[in-house]
């Protein structure tokens, strides 16, 4: 039996970030994986390989649409799916590969298996028991089934399946016109499936802002994916190569039934901790199935703290690291904070979709007077040299104190252009404190720029 100050269960991007912050702030740690390889869901499944896989897709979809225009002539390259998925692997590995460096770097011991906790204060992992003064679960999400829908992950896919497909299918229906359906539809659209997305609600991405929604939506349908919104999925039937997708429209009950060569089901992820042995505990878990925490990320058992997407708020890497550093400041005695309130979003299609912040419903519910600051990337020079002159910067701000409250932003580079909206809410930056910024020329930063200038005196390039 090992002693420990901390034990991690789940090596995801909230547990193995804990692990390493834990060992920097010098407790003796150790982290706890079932996974052949380390890094949860987002290294191994979910933002890595999606990203490989979105950024190979988009290249071609450069090279069939734009590349002759710029004078770039000669054939465009033709897929070849085995050689991609290969890409994607060695970038999952070089990720996975550098956790392992990091662990070693950091002293922290990795134990190989699935984790329970059978008393306070120790961790089994096979036959082994360990010690540990803290215990941190990250044991993640994985994703949520649906009733009538029975997925193999060869014709009946989760995110999991769609990520190493045996072919490009050549008709894919996605259930939920969310991130994963709309990041992993843009994937396969783009190598050329025909994609249907079949959305319950009237509106993609929901709690999104609505004129991002519709732009979105607009220029998803121009690179030919196809919607049927309002359409609540009741079953799929699938054999060894095909399956039909019965869906019911909302507005008037009648019934459909799509055909495909894949289904992917993207209905949303649902919190894992079934088989630590925490009801035992007396740890308690909130309405919707999550680990329930305190402020300081402790459960109702002493010395039990959770993170990442086990526990409320949004399910993203970047939130369970936040979180992952604030729960090691804390074990170590040290403050650990995380901003709920400045917790980015990013969906990585082209163009990408940023948030942060308020959006205008939740302001016009809490009664908050704001203003709006918006401009269209058809003002920044940059932008329309590269063919990305759609999208719009818009930003929130507190109509009398001038004081940044979000943003929302759908075009090139949107994702990096957030961060500079996030500092400066971090800072309690007002719209005026970005306007007065100097930024250079020609970048796409310039249009948050001019949003900003836009909640005051007006943009200069519209
Ligand atoms: P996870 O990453 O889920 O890691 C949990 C780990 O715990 C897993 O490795 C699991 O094997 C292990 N585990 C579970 N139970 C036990 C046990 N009993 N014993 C030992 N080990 C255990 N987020 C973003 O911010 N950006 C993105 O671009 C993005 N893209 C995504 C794309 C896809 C397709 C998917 C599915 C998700 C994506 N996400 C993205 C979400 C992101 O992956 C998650 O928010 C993030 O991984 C959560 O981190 P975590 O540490 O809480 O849990
Ligand atoms: P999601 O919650 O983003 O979207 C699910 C969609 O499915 C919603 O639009 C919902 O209305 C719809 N839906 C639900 N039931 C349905 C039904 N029966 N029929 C038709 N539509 C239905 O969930 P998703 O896309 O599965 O992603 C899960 C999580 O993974 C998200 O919370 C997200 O934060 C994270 N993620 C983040 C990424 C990023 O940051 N870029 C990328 C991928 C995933």
């Amino acid at each position: 039996m090992s002693s420990y100050d901390v034990i991690v269960i789940g090596s995801g991007p909230g547990g193995y970030v804990a692990a390493i912050r834990c060992a920097q702030l010098g407790l003796k740690t150790a982290c706890v994986e079932g996974r052949e390889t380390l890094g949860g869901t987002c290294l191994n499944v979910g933002c890595i390989p999606s990203k490989a896989l979105l950024h190979a897709s988009h290249m071609l979809h450069e090279a069939e649409h734009n590349f002759a225009e710029m004078g770039l002539k000669g054939k465009s390259p033709s897929v070849d799916w085995k050689q991609m998925l290969s890409y994607k692997q060695s970038t999952i590995d070089t990720n996975t590969k550098g956790i392992e460096f990091l662990f070693k770097k950091n002293k922290i011991d990795w134990l190989k298996g699935w984790g329970s906790v059978p008393e306070a204060g120790k961790v089994k992992v096979g036959d082994e028991v360990h010690e540990a003064k803290n215990i941190i679960i990250a044991t993640g999400s994985e994703p949520a089934s649906l009733p009538g829908v029975e997925v193999d992950e060869k014709v009946v896919v989760t995110s999991t399946g769609a990520l190493e497909l045996g072919k490009v299918p050549k008709k894919m229906v996605v259930i939920g016109a969310g991130v994963i359906g709309l990041e992993l539809g843009s994937v396969y659209a783009r190598l050329g499936s025909e994609v249907t997305v079949v959305e319950f609600l009237d509106a993609i991405t929901p709690g999104m802002d609505p004129e991002v929604q519709k732009v979105f939506q607009r220029m998803l349908k121009k690179q030919g994916l196809k919607f049927v919104m309002g359409a609540a999925v009741q079953k799929t039937e699938a054999t060894k190569t095909k399956a039909k997708v019965h869906y019911k429209l909302r507005k008037d009950d009648s019934e459909h039934v799509l055909d495909a060569d894949v289904v992917l089901v993207a209905t949303g992820r649902k919190p894992v901790h079934d088989g630590l042995g925490l009801d035992a505990l007396g740890v308690e878990l909130t309405k919707r199935g999550q680990i329930a925490v305190d402020k300081n990320w402790q459960t109702a058992a002493k010395g039990i703290y959770a993170i990442g997407d086990v526990i409320e708020g949004p399910m993203l890497a970047h939130k369970a690291e936040d979180e992952g550093m604030a729960v090691a400041e804390v074990i170590a005695g040290k403050h650990g904070h995380v901003n709920y309130g400045v917790i980015p979003g990013v969906i990585y299609t082209h163009p990408e979709v940023a948030n942060v912040g308020e959006t205008e419903a939740t302001l016009k519910e809490a009664g908050r007077a704001y203003k709006v600051g918006k401009f269209s990337f058809m003002g920044n020079a940059r932008a329309k040299a590269v063919f990305a002159g759609d999208g719009f910067v818009k930003i929130l701000a507190d109509k009398e104190t001038d004081r940044i409250l979000g943003a929302h932003i759908i075009g090139p580079g949107a994702g990096d252009l957030i961060h500079e909206v996030c500092v400066a809410m971090e800072f309690g930056a007002s719209a005026q404190d970005l306007a007065m910024t100097c930024h250079a020329h020609p970048t796409y930063s310039e249009a948050v720029r001019e949003a900003a200038l836009a909640c005051g005196d007006g943009a200069i390039h519209m």
